[in-house]
């Protein structure tokens, strides 16, 4: 018998159904919950009203609640049980993508996609930027500053930027920022402060940036991504005033922008006076074949280049970079003033001095050959010991996607994961609309390889749970 509906025991929902549209009730009432789970105000293990009493609260038949929630347990957001009504599943939504950035880094068995070896981070180096940048700076650089960041700075990131990404920016349309996730931030009000309203993102991309850029009062439109990149027929359509792609390694699902899509979307952006948003996550490491160069560098005037130092050194520096076209850089000027004044400044002489060094470079170098290592490693331990779990995406990165069977339940798999000590991710908490392939996002860079190895076999564990 139906639990939850024995009298005040229901629980209740706030779901608000608009009879006046043209959209079916039962789609809306299945975005209402999808929606109400991906923002976090259906929280992981919430118990749903049974069908019956739903159906009776928003005056519709109990079929269509049925149908709501076959397809919302189908699509990982809910956990179906027999005979009682559903429960909110857990490690989906913004929310959970959240967490994974919020929560502890030292999981037990740390694959989390999202983080280079920080434990790697070279201190002793470091040290002696920071040592020299401190002694050295005259007492003018105590002060405020320029609101773009230190010039030494942005000479240097000119430089190398220029150098191993093609980038064409002059110091003067740089500027340093606290992470990507502050690049965004001021992006999606600088754009808005220049008329432009709807901005397209990849789906699936990372939860929590689309949440910054959303939080900016831009208006999101989720573009699929496919084996090629980011569908450029259907960006074309939406016709937005801006697009936010992750060309050279795309988050989540690791493939790179094709050739032609590059080219397309250039075109795009230049006949339709459009701003291509390029966050090179990832650019860093491509394991069989050097990086293509950046979109930038093609069209300096249309692309707004943006990167970091998360993925190379350390999330904690919280430096970042834009590389803006002319007409932002006034407004964006602004939007700096307005907002934090200027940036820290010890940090970023720190960081021109290590880059000025070489010693950037010489960290990359090391370190591409142990990611490499580590992820040749984790895709052989995978095939070994979880055949049944497809890898794919390319040789590059700090993570790989490796795509469940059909039927797995993605927010199960993860439950049982996380349980067993396993920071990991999903891909549904990074989807904008429906899920399609269940899949896991499993980093290598963290842990060596015998933890990888035994990082896995506690996988197998958890896959063997959930099925
Ligand atoms: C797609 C993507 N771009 C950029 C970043 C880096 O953000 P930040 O520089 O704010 O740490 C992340 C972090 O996870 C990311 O997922």
């Amino acid at each position: 018998m139906d639990q939850s509906t024995r009298g005040s025991r229901a629980p209740e929902v706030l779901v608000e159904l608009d009879r006046s549209l043209r959209e079916p009730l039962s789609l809306q009432l299945e975005r209402a919950l999808r929606d109400g789970v991906r923002s976090g105000s259906l929280r992981a293990g919430t118990p749903l009203p049974s069908t019956r009493a739903l159906a009776t609260e928003l005056g519709i038949s109990r079929g269509l609640v049925v149908a709501a929630y076959a397809q919302l347990g189908a699509e990982g957001y809910l956990r179906r049980r027999r005979n009682t009504p559903p429960v909110v599943a857990r490690g989906v939504g913004a929310a959970a993508a959240a967490r994974t950035l919020t929560a502890d880094p030292e999981w037990p068995h740390n694959l989390r996609p999202d983080l280079p070896d920080y434990g790697a981070f070279p201190r002793g180096e470091w040290l002696k930027s920071y040592r020299a940048a401190l002694r050295g700076a005259p007492n003018a650089e105590l002060a405020y500053g320029d609101v773009r960041g230190s010039a030494q700075l942005r000479d240097a990131l000119a430089a190398y930027l220029g150098r191993v990404r093609g980038v064409v920016g002059e110091p003067e349309h740089t500027f340093i920022c606290s992470g990507f996730a502050q690049a965004v931030s001021l992006l999606g009000c600088v754009l808005l402060g220049t008329g432009r309203t709807r901005i397209a993102v990849e789906d699936p991309s990372h939860a929590v940036i689309r949440q910054i850029v959303a939080r900016s009062g831009l208006e999101t439109i989720p573009i699929p991504v496919d084996a090629e990149g980011i569908d450029v027929d259907a960006l074309v359509a939406a016709s937005p005033d801006a697009v936010l792609v992750t060309p050279a390694h795309q988050f989540p699902t690791g493939v790179v922008l094709a050739p032609e899509r590059r080219a397309r979307l250039l075109a795009w952006a230049e006949e339709s006076n459009a701003l291509v948003i390029e966050d090179d996550f990832d650019s860093e490491y491509r394991y069989d074949r050097p990086p293509v160069g950046s979109l930038q560098g093609l069209m300096p005037e249309r692309v707004v280049y943006c990167g970091t130092t998360s993925k190379t050194l350390a999330p904690t520096l919280r430096l970042g970079w834009i590389v803006a076209p002319g007409e932002l850089v006034w407004p964006l000027v602004e939007q700096v003033l307005y907002t934090v004044i200027s940036p820290p400044r010890l940090e970023q002489l720190a960081f021109a001095d290590f880059l000025l060094r070489g010693e950037l470079d010489r960290h990359l170098r090391r370190m591409r050959l142990r990611y490499r290592r580590r992820r040749d490693t984790l895709v052989q331990e995978l095939g070994r010991q979880l055949p049944t779990l497809r890898v794919r995406g390319h040789a590059a990165g700090l993570y790989v996607e490796a795509v469940l069977p059909d039927g797995m339940d993605e927010a199960r798999v993860l439950a049982e994961a996380r349980a067993r000590g396993i920071g990991l991710a999903g891909m549904a908490e990074h989807r904008a609309e429906a899920v399609r392939e269940p899949a896991l996002l499993l980093g290598y860079a963290v842990a060596p390889e015998p933890s990888l190895r035994r990082a896995v076999s506690v996988l197998a564990e958890a896959v063997r749970a959930a099925t």
